[in-house]
């Protein structure tokens, strides 16, 4: 068999790469966008009711069926189960985990090239070499799969590193650069003129927009964000000590997330403004705010360009700021595939991580060379579809086909008094009552 399983060496480390995988473009482009979209602050408060109350007991599920089980999302689920049925649908899920999180990676690595060749055109330009340039920001299917590839072989570079020298290793180094780079370009872009109207966006709450799809819209960003449904959370649980709190991780995790989604929003909403205050058309002619791609690739490098040369490394920072964000969750997708090859096929690491990682490759290039016809299905399969439904298979594992004891038994590890938390006196019913009534009837909305 295959060498030991790889575990974090610190609760930090764990914490890093699993807010490291929460964190990532669904906070920093998603997340202020869909408030942009949505209504401003009223899509803020609505998001942060359902961060907490829909993603963090899915979250939790997650985390303590990934470190009772030891194993990937296939194997665990498999062991929970009672019988025959229970099994079929575990083994069934933990195939659609591994799937659908190869599927997110598929176009997740064609977003992030985008970023990585955004980062390379300041460089061409302050070289004064415009025709590169022109071809990094130019929307070519070469560059596309140039940069995919790029971005690609990067997260396979550190998975094959393993999870203490590859995950827990660039996490903890990436996710406080993530930070500062945040920081630092917020300080700077309130500081420029226009930039108190995108603060008001941000903030004055527009109740009159709520609805029924705007709830929708915030817990798809919620299950996104914080990477659930698809195993990348129980494989990381899966190789944490049993002498850590898991309700208190879990918690930490969420309010990261959340914390550097609501942070990403103080930045990109007033940037909206400040380049339409230098002359960069923000409204779409349907009179809506531009969340697309265009705002990331159009509006906001459009603000860069009337910065001069200043606004070079203002780019580089931003461009950072986006590869950090997305190759720390690129990496928790990618192991989900990997861990599964190591422990079920009997693979090395290193030789899983290449197959993985050219099939998944293979994806993205399809994907490239059919743009029109699969990016946005894809995303809309395996983020509407794949995430909330399988988001329910774990939810009525962890509640129901879970041995009530077994369960108690894991959360007391690292925390032997939970039996007296408020904690355990809601989740184990919320998660098997509220939890799939609330997932399944969103999704019934999104498909009537
Ligand atoms: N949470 C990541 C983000 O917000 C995306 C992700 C989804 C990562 C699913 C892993 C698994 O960008």
């Amino acid at each position: 068999m295959s060498a030991p399983r790889g575990q974090f060496s610190s609760n930090f480390g764990f914490l890093m790469a699993a807010a490291g995988s929460a964190v990532g473009l669904g906070n920093i482009w998603g997340f202020p966008t869909n408030v942009a979209a949505n209504g401003g602050a009223a899509f803020v408060v609505v998001y942060l009711l359902l961060a907490f109350m829909l993603a963090y007991p899915v979250l939790m599920a997650e985390l303590s069926i990934g470190r009772y089980a030891r194993r990937n999302m296939v194997q665990a689920l498999r062991g929970i189960a009672t019988g025959p049925v229970s099994r079929g649908v575990g083994t069934i899920a933990g195939f659609g985990g591994i799937l659908v999180a190869s599927l997110i990676l598929s176009f997740y690595a064609i977003v992030a090239g985008w970023m990585v060749a955004h980062l390379a055109d300041p460089f061409a330009n302050l070289f004064g070499a415009s025709e590169t340039a022109a071809w990094l920001t130019g929307d070519s299917t070469a560059r596309n799969f140039t940069f995919t590839a790029i971005f690609s072989g990067l997260t396979m570079l550190i998975i094959a590193s393993g999870v203490e020298k590859g995950i827990e290793r660039w996490s903890t180094l990436l996710m406080p650069a993530l930070i500062i780079l945040l920081l630092m370009l917020i300080a700077y872009v309130l500081f420029q003129p226009g930039a108190m109207k995108g603060l008001e966006a941000y903030l004055i709450p527009d109740f009159s927009k709520l609805s029924p799809q705007l709830l929708l819209s915030a817990m798809g960003q919620a299950f996104f964000s914080l990477s659930l449904g698809v195993g990348t959370m129980l494989i990381y649980g899966s190789y944490l000590s049993k002498q850590e709190s898991l309700p208190r991780l879990g918690a930490l995790v969420t309010l990261i997330d959340v914390g550097i989604a609501f942070t990403a929003g103080l930045l990109i909403l007033p940037a909206m403004y400040v380049a339409q205050e230098a002359g960069t058309q923000i409204y779409s002619e349907a009179g809506e705010l531009i969340a697309g791609p265009g705002l990331i690739l159009q509006v906001l490098p459009a603000m860069f360009e009337t910065m001069g040369t200043s606004g070079h490394f203002v780019a580089i920072a931003f461009f950072a700021l986006m590869v950090i964000a997305s190759l720390t969750s690129s990496i928790s997708m990618l192991e989900v595939p990997v861990a599964f090859t190591i422990e079920n096929l009997g693979m090395k690491r290193r030789p899983a991580t290449l197959m993985m990682g050219l099939v998944i490759f293979a994806i993205s290039t399809v994907i490239i060379f059919n743009f029109e016809a699969l990016f946005g299905l894809v995303i809309s399969i395996a983020t509407e579809y794949g995430q909330p439904l399988l988001g329910v298979v774990l939810c009525v594992f962890a509640g129901w086909i879970w041995n009530r004891d077994q369960l108690l038994m894991e959360l007391k590890e690292g925390h032997p008094d939970i039996e007296q938390t408020v904690f355990w006196k809601i989740w184990p019913w919320y998660v098997r009552i509220a939890c799939p009534l609330l997932i399944l009837a969103a999704f019934a909305q999104t498909v009537l």
